[in-house]
């Protein structure tokens, strides 16, 4: 029998999880299919209460229906902070749901920079929708955290829901010299956006720097912090690390991110 799980979204069509999740299939020989659902905003309600006849083993959830998705599902811990989901499974007959973001930034930063673990300081920069799963890992890994953002006061209301500080964007060249984690969660830096220009000679030796932007690879502020000697951290990892999760919850082991899954998916970029 093939097992179904797949993505719930409005639109689907463009995303790489059928990639990822195929290559996973066909590397443990795992009969299974990975499925684009689209399904209208309007149709929601009803695409959870059949999830049950549908034969469907679990989905992941992408927009605009992450949040909507966390009020029909029962919460992880993760998720009903973030009030937030990207993954559901089936648990003791009922639906459960799960946003593996965080937990994707988090085995990224295992993955290309295992010594973040002695990092305590850190310093977000953004505050966007991106940057919300971000700061929740970071907190919850015990991290004490920095928010700056352009508009200062998104970073002040997602400082307060997570637990961290909120400075202001001018502070930056201030609190790079305190800093053993430096991660941009904005939009600069990305392909037809403006670079990020932060000199990063305050920060410490041995500081990491991570992006979660993935296109380019390589961004202005990765390559500015390379060229000071400073380990690195792709939006990459992220993105097919967030992944693992929903196929631990649906298949009962965590796949491997092998190098032929990440040429894979640059070769999508
Ligand atoms: P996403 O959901 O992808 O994070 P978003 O919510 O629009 O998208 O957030 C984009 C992030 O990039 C925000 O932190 C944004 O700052 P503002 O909240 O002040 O808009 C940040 N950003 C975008 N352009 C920027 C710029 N020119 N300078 C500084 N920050 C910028």
């Amino acid at each position: 029998m093939v097992t179904r799980v797949g993505l719930v979204g409005f639109p689907v069509a463009h995303s790489r999880s059928p990639m990822i999740f195929g290559h996973w299939f066909e590397r443990y020989d795992i009969k299974a299919r990975y499925e684009l659902l689209p399904v209208h905003p309007a149709e929601l309600d009803r695409f959870f209460a059949e999830f049950g006849t549908m034969g469907l083993t679990g989905v992941n959830v992408t927009v605009p229906h992450k949040i909507a998705a966390a009020g029909h599902v029962r919460l992880d811990p993760v998720g009903a902070r973030l009030n937030s989901i990207n993954t559901v499974w089936m648990e003791d007959g009922a639906l459960a749901g799960t946003s593996s973001d965080g937990a994707g930034f988090i085995a990224s930063l295992d993955e290309q920079a295992p010594d973040w673990r002695s990092a305590k300081r850190g310093l977000v920069l953004g505050a966007g929708g991106a940057s919300v799963a971000v700061c929740d890992a970071l907190i919850d890994a015990g991290l004490d955290l920095v928010i700056v953002n352009r508009r200062q006061q998104r970073a002040e209301l997602l400082a307060a829901k997570v637990g961290a500080r909120a400075m202001a964007w001018d502070d930056i060249p201030a609190l790079l010299g305190e800093a053993d984690l430096l991660v941009n969660t904005t939009s600069l830096g990305m392909d037809g956006h403006e670079p990020l220009k932060v000199d990063l000679a305050p920060l410490p030796a041995g500081a990491v720097v991570a992006d979660i932007v993935y296109n380019p690879l390589r961004t202005p502020l990765l390559e500015a912090a390379a060229a000071r000697g400073l380990t690195t951290v792709d939006g990459l990892g992220m993105l097919i690390h967030q992944a693992t999760v929903g196929f631990e919850k649906w298949f009962g082991f965590r796949p491997e991110v092998d190098a032929a899954l990440r040429a894979k998916v640059v070769a999508t970029l």
